[in-house]
């Protein structure tokens, strides 16, 4: 479904690559993790995602279509289908829970109505009917990542790209959200990418992942891959700190950032 192609990423005015030769392949349906540590070039990856940034070489293909070649008009229509949810949330702190998650439907021209309707829907799936008229300020960080995702799903995407969706919350919040986010996975077929510096992220949410390291993917697999038999160094490593945050209780190791 998603495809990146030999894809190299320089950022004007700096030396080194942020990615050098990243080729990997999402299949439709499943929950695709990318580890790495800060600066490895996370974000990068998923930003050429929905093109909000352009390769510097190589191709980025969702359902076979090179994303670059699109005109504006079709960009519009191909990031209606890809919603986002970040660390920090990105909510309007002036409007409402429901008036945050009705945006992306304002912007599409939905009728009123509608659009009234389809809120409804959307706080009720992700749990925060009661919520509705409270402003951002008045949420938990769970709460907040909620409605993130509810805005996310308003344009009813088949993908969701997720940036260190859950870095800023608390272990037992952590969970929650990621069992909300598997529960999309499942009920919607929603695809998922789920980027994190977390291992227990990835072990309790993905089907597959890529190490990625200096900006190259190091290692792919299955979960059960990665965490019974890594190959690379850097995978061992991030393991390593893994087990040290278990050992330690609910400590999160906040080391990576
Ligand atoms: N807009 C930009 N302009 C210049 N350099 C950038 C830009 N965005 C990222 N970089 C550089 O590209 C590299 C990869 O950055 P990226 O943000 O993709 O990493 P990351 O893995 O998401 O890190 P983190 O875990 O800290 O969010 C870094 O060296 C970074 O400094
Ligand atoms: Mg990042």
């Amino acid at each position: 479904m998603i495809r990146l192609v030999d894809i190299e990423k320089r950022y004007a005015g700096t030396g080194g690559a942020a990615l050098a030769g990243v080729s990997l392949e999402v299949v439709r349906g499943e929950v695709f993790g990318v580890i790495g540590q800060s600066g490895a070039g996370k974000s990068t990856l998923i930003r050429l995602i929905n093109a909000l940034e352009r390769p510097t070489a190589g191709r980025v293909e969702v359902d076979g279509i090179d994303v670059a070649s699109l005109a504006p008009a079709a960009l519009r229509v191909l990031r209606r289908r890809i919603g986002m949810i970040f660390q920090n949330f990105g909510l309007l702190s002036s409007r409402t829970v429901a008036a945050n998650v009705a945006f992306p439907l304002k912007l599409a021209n939905m009728p009123r109505a509608d659009r009234d309707a389809k809120v409804a829907t959307l706080l009720d799936r992700v749990g925060l009917t009661a919520h509705a008229d409270k402003y951002p300020a008045q949420l938990s960080g769970g709460q907040k990542q909620r409605v993130g995702i509810a805005r996310a799903l308003a344009t009813d995407p088949d993908i969701l790209l997720c940036d260190e969706a859950t870095s800023a919350l608390d272990p037992e919040t952590t969970r929650q959200v990621l069992a909300l986010l598997r529960d999309l996975n499942r009920d919607l077929g929603l695809t998922i990418v789920l980027i994190t510096h977390e291992m227990d992220v990835v072990r309790a949410s993905c089907d597959r992942v890529a190490v990625l390291e200096q900006g190259r993917v190091v290692e792919t697999g299955t979960v059960a891959d990665i965490f019974d038999d890594p190959k690379h160094a850097a995978t061992r490593k991030m393991l390593k700190s893994l087990s040290l945050w278990e050992r330690d209780g609910a400590v999160r190791s906040t080391a990576e950032g």
